[in-house]
């Protein structure tokens, strides 16, 4: 027996359902905020996750499902669906055309994490990404999206949000982080005193007990941006305001890539404890540039969808399945059958939900299975029913019973 490798799952019939009104609600906001689908390799070049995710970055130095393929490149499985779009709009030249260029994907992504509730190895993620329009009312359009599609799936969620600044502002908080963590040096863990060298804003994500209790002191950015990125900031703020979207400040969200720059912001919802961020996203001004394209401003955020899924669960959020055939078509013997087949394929032919017994089963049987697979009506055709071209039609919520006419079937059944 193979088993299915660690960390991934299947998503088996009886669940797809939420799978697929989870994606169409998705896509439904998407088409309501005028974005545009984007669909990009599952791989790429490794090249474009160590430049676009950046090498100090658990993702980047930990995670990725790496490998070369028989010609010898270095090809990576996506780890999150940002840099491909990114390397998309520039090697097509999206950003020669209709500007901005809002985008979004429905993706698998790949990392290797320690698995647990709501962390996989193999996730999916819907994602959005505005390439062209550096005005924070964009960010706050990107934030809305999320946020419209949270409260549509009927989640109750938190929206934080904090400024990293740009390389400007950047530059003075991370020499007063260093100045900060210089005396805790020993005290961080092995990755710290890399990150403390490469990038310190880094330090502010360690997960390591030790290294959070040091950061909990640590100088907060706010108190570092430039002027033009604290504008920024409080023109984001009045968006939000404007949209009747509530969230809080929270200056420790640095979030974990480094193409963020100004705008970063997370969904979470406590009831998922640990992996109970939903959303996370930002602005990324310097990416597209870091790519090799023009420069060109860019926010987007993506959802984890398991978590979502789960979040719904935990919550009890219905999903409506509508899957359920409208009726289920039993025949007696080998003559009925060959009615009920004929009717059935008219029915089918004219969109509506219906099924016949595959098995051999006896009537009584199908009409076992037939409330079994949630049939809303079984239409029994026996010897005299045949004869008389009628089918007895039983509305399985009710028991009542009536007679339908073959040839009336499918006008009986439409709009049920
Ligand atoms: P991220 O925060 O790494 O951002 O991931 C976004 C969401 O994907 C998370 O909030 C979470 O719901 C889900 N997620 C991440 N890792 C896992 C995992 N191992 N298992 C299950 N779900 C997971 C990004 O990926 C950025 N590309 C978002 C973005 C788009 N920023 C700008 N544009």
């Amino acid at each position: 027996m193979i088993n299915i490798p660690k960390g991934t799952k299947d998503v088996l019939p009886a669940d797809s359902y939420k799978w697929q009104y989870v994606e169409g609600i998705a896509r439904d906001i998407a088409k309501t905020f005028c974005l545009k689908e984007i669909r990009t390799p599952v791989f790429e070049h490794t090249e474009l996750f160590l430049r676009g995710v950046g090498d100090t970055t658990d993702i980047v130095t930990k995670e990725m499902y790496t490998f070369k393929d028989k010609g010898d490149r270095s090809i990576t499985l996506k780890p999150e669906g940002t840099a491909g779009a990114a390397r998309s709009y520039i090697e097509n030249g999206l950003g020669n055309g209709v500007l901005p260029a809002k985008l979004y994907y429905i993706i698998p992504a790949f990392r290797y994490e320690r698995p647990q509730a709501g962390r996989l190895r193999e996730f999916h993620q819907f994602g959005v990404e505005i390439f062209g329009a550096k005005g924070a009312d964009t960010d706050a359009e990107a934030i809305l999206i999320a946020d419209s599609l949270l409260k549509k799936l009927g989640l109750q969620v938190k929206l934080y949000i904090n400024s990293i600044g740009c390389p400007t502002c950047r530059k003075a908080y991370n020499k007063a982080l260093r100045e900060f963590f210089a005396p805790h040096l020993d005290e961080l863990c092995y990755d710290c005193k890399t990150r403390f060298e490469k990038n310190p804003l880094r330090l502010l994500d360690c997960k390591e007990e030790n290294c959070k209790k040091i950061n909990a002191n640590a100088p907060t950015i706010l108190d570092h941006l430039c002027e033009d990125c604290s504008a920024h900031f409080e023109s984001l703020k009045s968006y939000l305001a404007l949209a009747g979207v509530s969230y809080e400040i929270n200056p420790r969200i640095v979030r974990g890539l480094d193409y963020y720059t100004r705008t970063v912001f997370e969904f979470v919802s406590t009831s998922i404890g640990a992996q109970g961020t939903v959303c996370g996203g930002g602005r990324y001004d310097g990416l597209i540039e870091e790519l090799g394209g023009n420069p060109a401003p860019a926010v987007g955020f993506a959802v984890g969808l398991e978590r979502l899924l789960m979040l719904m669960e935990q919550t009890g959020v219905e999903i409506p399945c509508n899957e359920n055939p409208t009726v289920y078509l039993a025949g007696m013997d080998a003559d009925c059958r060959k009615k009920a087949f004929e009717i059935c394929v008219k029915l089918r032919g004219n969109g509506i939900l219906s099924e016949i017994d595959h098995m051999e089963r006896s009537v009584k049987a199908q009409f076992k299975y037939a409330d079994k697979i949630g049939a809303k009506y079984v239409a029994v055709i026996g010897g005299n029913e045949l004869e008389a071209g009628v089918m007895n039609v039983k509305n399985m919520a009710t028991g009542e019973s009536e007679s339908v006419a073959f040839e009336n079937a499918v006008e009986f059944f439409k709009n049920k």
